[in-house]
């Protein structure tokens, strides 16, 4: 998929670069993303608003995949950028993002985030909770400063995915709930708070979500909501954020949609939902950040032992795991994979890809046709973008890979490959112990 193919040599290629290219240039384990394709993914979001005549945001939500380079695609697609930590909105700026498209989610922000936020003057705060509200107002105030605010609500949809990565539900830390009416006051408090400018409303109903039903539920409970608050204290809602989540493909048994699809449908409930009810056609916003960069990103692994137990399995071990990629430990997800470096062979034997970190958990994929696999192999594995840098962990103080950018034939390091200093670099040790020299 995206620029990927097999070229002349039998070799994966990406972004019309050779794999065993990059491995000879940038070692393994690497994270190589195809820019062509998350630039594909970015107009897509874009273009399909665009076709609603809806008035529209797309945020990227950063927690997929933050760093400085990808900040820059994000800014010169025109899109907003969402974060959650002071982490990513230092990684923003320092990007030059404009801090106007820049959104602010969490349901614990700190004092200084949220100070930190205000003097860079970032576009809007996604307020999670009462506490939050007052928080905000009151060092708004001391800044002498207003802020805009959406409010973010709990829908009680619960969206057909996993349940660790689940937030629609009632029973959840995230936002304001809709059923207890703890929505509705946040509302009426809100838009009493002189330090704040209450734009609207958000939701988020999880993540990797292939059906459309979700959206259409979330929009609809969304405008009845703004209906009913515009008609019991009068306050208009001009921005109606719908979150992220949008599914995609890691194996062949998924099924999502094209991105246009769960567009049409978000505005065509919009538009049906509050046009019914004559209230002024609000801004849509959404915040895609799988659906942004997860197919586009392949991680590269050197192939080292194997230990074939007859009968039973082989385990065929690479030189990452779950370090670069915690997502099959931690959510039991599903990757395909190929040999980069015999990516025309046939698949003669099944295996199973086990990572090097010192724990059975640390298993990469099961069960995974190859042909027959050799120590020195560069193995491929598909759809990493989202989650895996962003996870990634230095867990038996293994130093994170670094990250490529390919595209129409060149490659671009975005993020150096950890060194040992980086491993010990925030390491002390205390003056009463002996000291190295
Ligand atoms: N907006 C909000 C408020 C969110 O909480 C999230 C994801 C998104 C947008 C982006 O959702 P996406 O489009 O990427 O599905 N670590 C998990 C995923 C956690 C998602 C958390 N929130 C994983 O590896 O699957």
């Amino acid at each position: 998929h995206g620029t990927s193919k097999i070229n002349g040599q039998g070799h994966l290629e990406i972004g019309g670069v050779d794999a065993t290219k990059l491995v000879a240039e940038y070692g393994t384990p690497l994270y190589v993303f195809d820019e062509t394709l998350v630039r594909e993914r970015c107009r897509e979001f874009v273009d399909a608003f665009r076709a609603s005549g809806l008035k529209f945001q797309v945020a990227y939500a950063s927690k997929a995949f933050c760093v400085m380079a990808m900040c820059r695609i994000v800014e010169e697609e025109g899109m907003s950028l969402d974060v959650v930590s002071d982490g990513e909105l230092y990684t923003a700026l320092q990007a030059g993002f404009p801090a106007e498209r820049i959104h602010f989610h969490g349901n614990n922000k700190t004092i200084d985030e949220i100070e930190m936020a205000i003097d860079a003057k970032i576009g809007c705060f996604v307020v999670d909770n009462f506490i939050e509200l007052q928080m905000l107002n009151a060092i708004a105030g001391e800044k002498r400063q207003k802020v805009k605010i959406l409010l973010r609500i709990t829908p009680g949809v619960e969206a057909h995915t996993h349940e660790y990565i689940s937030t629609g539900q009632t029973d959840s830390k995230f936002g304001f709930d809709l059923g207890n009416g703890s929505a509705f006051r946040a509302v009426e408090e809100a838009s009493k708070l002189s330090h704040l400018e209450l734009l609207g409303i958000h939701s988020h109903i999880g993540s990797q979500i292939f059906e459309v039903e979700g959206f259409r539920m979330a929009a609809e409970k969304m405008a009845s909501f703004a209906v009913q608050v515009r008609q019991e204290i009068g306050v208009t809602f001009k921005v109606i954020n719908l979150g992220g989540g949008f599914g995609i493909r890691y194996v062949n048994e998924d099924t999502p949609l094209p991105v246009s699809v769960y567009v049409k449908a978000i505005t065509d409930a919009i538009k049906d939902n509050f046009g019914r009810n004559e209230y002024p056609l609000p801004e849509i916003w959404v915040e895609p950040g799988r659906s942004i960069v997860g197919d586009a990103g392949t991680t590269l692994y050197t192939v080292g032992t194997s230990k074939d137990i007859p009968g039973v399995r082989k385990y065929v071990s690479v030189d990452g795991g779950m370090t670069d990629n915690p997502r099959p430990a931690l959510y039991e997800a599903v990757y395909e994979a190929m040999l980069a470096n015999r990516a025309s062979e046939e698949p003669t034997e099944v295996v199973s890809i086990a990572g090097k970190c010192c724990e059975s958990g640390d298993m990469l994929i099961w069960d995974l046709n190859l042909p027959k696999v050799n120590s020195g192999d560069v193995l491929a594995v598909s759809c990493t973008g989202a989650y895996n840098y962003a996870m990634a962990s230095n867990y038996n103080r293994i130093r994170r890979p670094g990250v490529v950018f390919v595209s129409e034939g060149q490659s671009d390091l975005v993020v150096k490959r950890e060194t040992f200093d980086n491993i010990v670099g925030n390491d002390l040790i205390p003056a009463r112990m002996k000291q190295v020299s």
